[in-house]
This record gives C-alpha cells, sequence and structure tokens, in this order.
C-alpha cells in the first residue's frame, strides 16, 4: 500500500479528499496540519481512527520539523499539498501569513522532495493566478496563459507555482500542479461566500454582496476537484498543469438568490456592501487537458450539489460552532460590520 502524506488535510478540500480516498482507494495517508481556523478537527474526526490514517500537527512554514517527520517516517511516495492561507479577504488584512504559508511552506516541501525523502510532489493552485477577465469576455484560461494574479492570496499561490515549476526544471524533480475553479460543498468554512449565504439566510441575517454583485465565479462540487486531483497524482505528466473548472459560472448575485430561493427566505435579506479592493471579475478556465490526457469527467451537476450543499449546513449547524473560534468571531464581526457600515 502506498503511503503517502496530505498536508491541510483538516480543512476543506483536503479532508474531503482524505475522505474520498479512504472510501475508495488503498492509500495510507499521513495528514499533517496546523489547524488553523478553516483546519478542524471536526473535519477529520470521523476517519480519525481508520487504520490507514494517521494525523501529526505541524507547519509547513518549519522546515527543521518536517525534516525530522520525514526522516522518522519512511518510504513515503508523495505529498499533494492543500496547506495554505486561503481566504482573500483575509489576505488583504493579514499579508504576510499568505506569504509565509503559500509561498515558503511550499519552499520548504520542495527541500525535503530535493534531499529525496518522497518521489511525487502536488501543489494545489487555483484558478486566481492567472487574473481576471471581462464580465462578456468569451476567453477561457488555458494552462499556459500568463499568470497576472491581483491580490496578495492569489499572488502568493502563483509564486508557488513558479518556484515549483523552476524545480522540476532545474532539479529534474516528479512535479505536478492542479488549478482549480471556486469549490463548494459540505465542510468548507464559512468565510466564503457559499457557507456564509447559507448560514446568514438561516439565522435571517444581512447577506453581505461585495459591490454590485456581478462578479461571477466557476463553481465546481468539491467531489468532482477531489476526484480529479487523485487523478492528476496517479497520471499527471511531470511538470504538467492541469486547470479543473466545471463550466458553472454564475454571477455573485444570482448564486446568492438561488440560495435564498432553495431555503424559501426573502431577497430582502441580500445587501450590497463595499466591495473587495481589487476584486477580480471573472475567472474562466479551459479544462479540456485534464479531459483530454486524463480523461477526468466531472460527474455531478451544479443544482442538485447546490442543494445537497445546502442540505447538509442544516444539518451540521451545530459543525460550524464547533469550528469557529472566538479570534475567528472577533475578525469575522469586526469585517463584516465595517463592511455593512462603510457602505452606508
Ligand atoms: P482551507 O482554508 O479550508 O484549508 C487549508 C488547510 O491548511 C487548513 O486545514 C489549515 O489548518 C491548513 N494550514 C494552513 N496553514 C498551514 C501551515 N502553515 N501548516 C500546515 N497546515 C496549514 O482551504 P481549502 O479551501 O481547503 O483550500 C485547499 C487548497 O486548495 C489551498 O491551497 C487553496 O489555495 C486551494 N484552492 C481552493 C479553492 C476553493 O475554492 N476553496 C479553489 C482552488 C484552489
Ligand atoms: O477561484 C478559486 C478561489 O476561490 C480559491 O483559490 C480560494 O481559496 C477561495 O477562497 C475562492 O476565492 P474567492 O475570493 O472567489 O471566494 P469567496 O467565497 O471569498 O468569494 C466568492 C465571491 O463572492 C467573490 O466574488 C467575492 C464575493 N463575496 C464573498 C464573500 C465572503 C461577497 O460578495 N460577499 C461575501 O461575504
Amino acid at each position: 500500500m502506498k503511503k503517502i502524506v496530505v498536508t491541510g488535510g483538516a480543512g476543506f478540500i483536503g479532508s474531503n479528499f482524505i475522505r474520498y480516498v479512504l472510501n475508495n482507494r488503498e492509500y495510507s495517508i499521513i495528514n499533517i496540519d496546523q489547524l488553523l481556523l478553516s483546519g478542524s478537527s471536526e473535519n477529520i474526526r470521523e476517519f480519525s481512527k481508520n487504520r490507514n490514517y494517521r494525523f501529526v500537527k505541524g507547519d509547513i512554514r518549519d522546515f527543521d520539523f518536517l525534516l525530522k517527520f520525514f526522516q522518522r517516517e519512511k518510504k513515503i511516495f508523495g505529498v499533494i499539498n492543500f496547506a495554505a492561507q486561503s481566504h482573500v479577504d483575509r489576505s488583504i488584512i493579514f499579508p504576510k501569513d499568505f506569504m509565509d504559508t503559500n509561498i515558503l511552506g511550499v519552499f520548504n516541501l520542495l527541500e525535503i522532495l530535493r534531499r529525496g525523502f518522497f518521489k511525487r510532489f502536488l501543489q494545489i493552485s487555483t484558478d486566481e493566478v492567472y487574473g481576471d477577465l471581462k464580465i462578456d469576455s468569451k476567453e477561457k484560461f488555458k494552462e499556459d496563459s500568463p499568470l497576472k494574479p491581483n491580490s496578495p492570496y492569489s499572488s502568493s499561490k502563483a509564486s508557488a507555482d513558479l518556484i515549483s515549476l523552476s524545480y522540476h526544471k532545474t532539479y529534474d524533480l516528479d512535479i505536478v500542479i492542479t488549478r482549480s475553479s471556486n469549490n463548494f460543498g459540505p465542510y468548507q468554512f464559512p468565510e466564503k461566500l457559499i457557507p456564509l449565504t447559507i448560514l446568514k439566510a438561516l439565522k435571517n441575517e444581512k447577506i453581505p454582496i461585495y459591490g454590485d454583485g456581478k462578479n461571477v465565479r466557476d463553481w465546481l462540487y468539491v467531489e468532482d476537484n477531489v476526484r480529479a486531483i487523485l487523478n492528476v497524482f496517479e497520471n499527471g505528466k511531470r511538470g504538467s498543469v492541469y486547470n479543473i473548472g466545471a463550466d458553472n459560472g454564475i454571477s455573485n448575485l444570482d448564486l446568492v438568490k438561488m440560495i435564498l430561493k432553495i431555503l424559501k427566505k426573502d431577497e430582502c435579506l441580500i445587501t450590497f456592501v463595499k466591495d473587495r479592493p481589487s476584486h477580480d471579475r471573472k475567472y474562466s478556465l479551459d479544462s479540456s487537458k485534464i479531459k483530454r490526457e486524463l480523461k477526468h469527467k466531472n460527474i455531478f451537476k451544479f443544482y442538485p450539489t447546490l442543494k445537497k450543499t445546502v442540505e447538509w449546513y442544516k444539518e451540521n449547524i451545530k459543525w460550524v460552532e464547533k469550528c469557529i473560534d472566538e479570534d475567528f468571531k472577533k475578525y469575522y464581526i469586526k469585517n463584516y460590520k465595517e463592511r455593512l457600515d462603510e457602505k452606508n
């Protein structure tokens, strides 16, 4: 059985990835996570006793910790790096955290790879590295489109992509990268638009829409992303980048209205607030490469999975309280209140 390390496996996509792999494949997984904010032990409780799974609390910014860990653990085949600071709004307030984890953390993992402690490295990246498109543009970003990131978050992710590709070329290391569009599904931390909208609507609280709400995101059900990531890890060509999109582009305003309709809530909950600085207008990916080369096919439809996600949050409302800590409450209440105040 192949032994792999998943970093950031207590977060949204990482925990869904581990759940999927343990249920469907034969891998022994070690999850290294710092359990920071969006990374919660609640997300991994369900499989914490699985004999093919182990959790190690650790920080990818800490090279000495990583070196000791990899010296101790033998025969690790590969590492899939989900660990990141992932929220654009937070990157505008606390950019240093993003540079430290998203750039230096990846550099540390690459240095461990260069020392021969494992063979294959998959860096989880994002469509945000390409920058944005005009609302009426028909263009789609391809893997070789120029990188033009606009936020501290996306520039930190683009930096990690470039460093990873340089390590592949310079040291002939086995490295692959995935760039997906916006994910949604269970266990997503409620700082992101979909869970935030569901939870605010359930409490009949105002739902903040940044700017005019016409910004477009392409929503990908997390299990389709997880299936694609596993495919790239197993079959992706060394040194290659793979886009993973869903062709489900929808404006934020229409998406929020759709969620309110599912919940049978009034649209008067929608509140337009101050826009995010340098707010990307639209993302759209050309995912033909992964379809053609790796025969990947998304299997989930947007509306039924959105409904399923709404149901999951209704049934797991206690999960939210368990994973939100006092620091986050203070940050979020401040951010949310300031946005509402500044608009008025
Ligand atoms: P998330 O914020 O839910 O999870 C990130 C995880 O990383 C958390 O468990 C956190 O504790 C952990 N972490 C953070 N800093 C760490 C550190 N220094 N050391 C160890 N662990 C650390 O994020 P997510 O939405 O699951 O995203 C996972 C990856 O996918 C990220 O790299 C993100 O950039 C990328 N991505 C996300 C989306 C999306 O829509 N959510 C889309 C495209 C790409
Ligand atoms: O595109 C992939 C990226 O998607 C990932 O790389 C990031 O990790 C992930 O956080 C996500 O980034 P976004 O900024 O697109 O996601 P977020 O859910 O924060 O915002 C989605 C859109 O909704 C965006 O246009 C901003 C808007 N928004 C967001 C929040 C939280 C609002 O209008 N109101 C809100 O309260």
